[in-house]
């Protein structure tokens, strides 16, 4: 009878406990936010200072990584300013995964293509300044959620 007793008291806490665990686990977390950017230096396709391709390494936490800056809350990307560096490439959906992101700069480089619609996602996005890489594509964006 206790058992049963204890059993209807816990099982509803063990499936909202999984059900957590799961819904953690189909958000991005710190671990995305490193595959996003992985995936981003795969759209680079020229790095003249070799800045992304000797400094984004796996081996180190991407708070180390040039041009990265994390919360310390939840140790999320915050802050990616790649300004200035002359990269070529393109931007991939995978940055949308970059949730608590709030500052966006890769002005004066040679980004092209399209800006991913998924970057409708970063709720968080206060600064995004793409001015200065393709010629049409000068565009400096304040938007935000706070
Ligand atoms: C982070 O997300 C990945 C991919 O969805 C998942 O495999 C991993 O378990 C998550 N990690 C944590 C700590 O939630
Ligand atoms: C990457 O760059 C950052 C910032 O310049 C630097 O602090 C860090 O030591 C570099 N890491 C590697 C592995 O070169
Ligand atoms: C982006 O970086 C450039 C310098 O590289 C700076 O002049 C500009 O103000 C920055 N943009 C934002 C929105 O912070
Ligand atoms: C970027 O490239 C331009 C033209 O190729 C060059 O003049 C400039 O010095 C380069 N900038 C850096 C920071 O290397
Ligand atoms: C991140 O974004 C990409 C493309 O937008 C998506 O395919 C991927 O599943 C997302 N989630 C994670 C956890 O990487």
């Amino acid at each position: 009878m206790e058992n049963m007793i204890m059993g209807f008291i816990f099982l509803p806490m063990l499936l909202s406990q999984s059900f957590i665990t799961a819904l953690a686990m189909s958000q991005p977390n710190f671990t995305t936010d490193q595959s996003a950017l992985l995936e981003f230096k795969t759209h680079i396709t020229s790095d003249p200072l070799n800045i992304l391709f000797s400094n984004w390494s796996s081996a180190t936490p991407v708070y180390n990584w040039f041009g990265v800056s994390c919360g310390d809350l939840y140790r999320r990307v915050t802050s990616l300013d790649l300004s200035n560096i002359n990269l070529t490439g393109s931007l991939p959906s995978h940055l949308g995964n970059l949730s608590f992101l709030v500052s966006l700069n890769l002005s004066r480089n040679s980004f092209n293509g399209h800006l991913p619609p998924e970057l409708g996602k970063l709720r968080c996005l206060r600064f995004m300044d793409l001015s200065f890489n393709s010629p049409d594509g000068t565009s400096q964006v304040r938007f935000g959620c706070f």
